[in-house]
């Protein structure tokens, strides 16, 4: 299956979720930050593994087991080349980005000594941020916050003023979730290395809309979620350079993370099982490898361009409205309008919209201290994909029209 050069039309058919009718209306998604639809090709792969494939990996002697260890370490290998990672044992599946931040502040993290700082900025979602405190609150760390402008974006200057020799960890998202910034990873990888910090990169938000390669941008840690990339939810990656990873202790424990089990001591096995321990989401992983070959069919810098101009549309439209604040105004920015409008709560817009066929989010969007910096309670979020259209934007307008008519603007 190939849709390349991309098509817009041609992408929406594969997508049964987006040919559907909501209180009588034509669906619109825009809720695409919070999880991505998902292709027939990805539907038909997992229950196919459901129905004639299903067995535990690494352990039967038997076919199926064979063919389901098969297609999950597959899954691995082209998830590393995907991201252009050095080898598949780089890539550890986990349950989605916030358990592999979850897995490197647990297992990094006890590498680190009282007074060593982790770096993170004020854009961060919960999920980077929580794990940190957590083991701020166990190891005596300190956790610094790179401050933004009004406009969202990364205060570059105070950036540099907060590395120093204690940063042991700059831990930032790539694209936020909430204003759409586009961060400039590589120079903020290359600054924080020169201080020997290592960088995590936080790409539950990046990998759906931009190519990425890990190699090229020399992060240590890559993350992200198979659901916002058109795969399963219940799966994700965390993706380390092997030699760091290498030198972390494991995170959990139990089956197929070991390599020998005494009373007295256990020793660990290998990369990258080391972090798997129990019996995986194996359908998931199979279900994100799908999504991936998916992903390869697309021609991916044509679908960025696509995203990039429906947010440059929807912007520039919401931008003229009276009482409506744009939060996000980035100049490199991709894929999410978060907006709000005097005297109107965010709630009621969302409830009176998805009465219209269109789904945003509304609300903090697991970003509260964002919140705070802007003073307000939460936005309208409307995010976009590549099957996104100019023709829903302009139905959205309408619908947002109407439903500020109705709220009394
Ligand atoms: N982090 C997801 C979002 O931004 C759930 O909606």
């Amino acid at each position: 299956m190939s849709v390349s050069p991309f098509s817009v039309q041609a992408v929406r058919s594969l997508f049964p979720a987006l040919n559907q009718t909501v209180f009588g209306k034509q669906l619109i998604y825009f809720d695409n930050g919070a999880t991505s639809q998902k292709p027939q090709v990805v539907l038909d792969t997992l229950a196919k593994y459901y129905a004639l494939e299903n067995a535990n990996i690494h352990r039967g002697v038997h076919y199926l087991s064979q063919q389901a260890t098969t297609a999950y370490e597959a899954a691995r290998k082209q998830i590393q080349q995907y991201i252009g990672a050095g080898a598949p044992e780089e890539i550890i599946f986990t349950k989605g980005t916030t358990d592999s931040i979850n897995l490197v502040a647990f297992s990094f993290g006890e590498r680190l000594n009282a007074g060593d700082e982790i770096l993170i900025s004020a854009m961060e979602h919960h999920s980077n941020i929580v794990p940190w405190q957590l083991l701020c609150e166990r190891k005596g760390c300190v956790l610094k916050v790179i401050p933004i402008t009004k406009k969202g974006e990364l205060d570059l200057e105070a950036f540099d003023k907060l590395l120093n020799e204690r940063t042991k960890l700059l831990a930032i998202t790539h694209i936020s979730n909430t204003l759409g910034t586009i961060n400039p990873v590589k120079e903020l990888i290359s600054k924080a290395h020169l201080f020997g910090a290592k960088v995590l990169l936080d790409g539950a938000q990046s990998i759906q809309h931009l190519s990425i390669d890990v190699k090229d941008l020399d992060c240590d840690f890559y993350t992200f979620s198979g659901h916002k990339v058109f795969g399963p939810t219940g799966i994700g990656v965390l993706y380390g350079k092997a030699a760091l990873l290498d030198s972390m202790p494991p995170y959990q424990g139990g089956g197929d993370m070991i390599a020998k089990v005494t009373f007295e001591r256990s020793t660990y096995n290998t990369l990258p099982l080391k972090f798997e321990a129990g019996t995986p989401h194996i359908a998931g992983a199979i279900g994100l490898g799908s999504a991936i070959s998916f992903l390869q069919s697309i021609d991916m810098e044509a679908a960025a361009k696509h995203e990039h101009d429906l947010t440059t549309y929807a912007q520039g439209i919401l931008d003229t409205f009276e009482g409506l604040q744009l939060i996000g105004e980035a100049k490199n920015k991709t894929s999410v309008v978060s907006f709000i409008i005097d005297g109107m709560h965010p709630f009621d817009i969302g409830t009176l919209l998805d009465k219209q066929g269109i789904a945003v989010r509304t609300g903090h969007h697991c970003t509260q201290p964002l919140m705070d910096f802007y003073q307000i309670p939460g936005t309208v979020r409307a995010s976009f994909a590549f099957y996104n259209t100019r023709e829903e934007i302009d139905t959205f307008i309408t619908a947002l029209q109407r439903s500020m008519q109705i709220l009394g603007a």
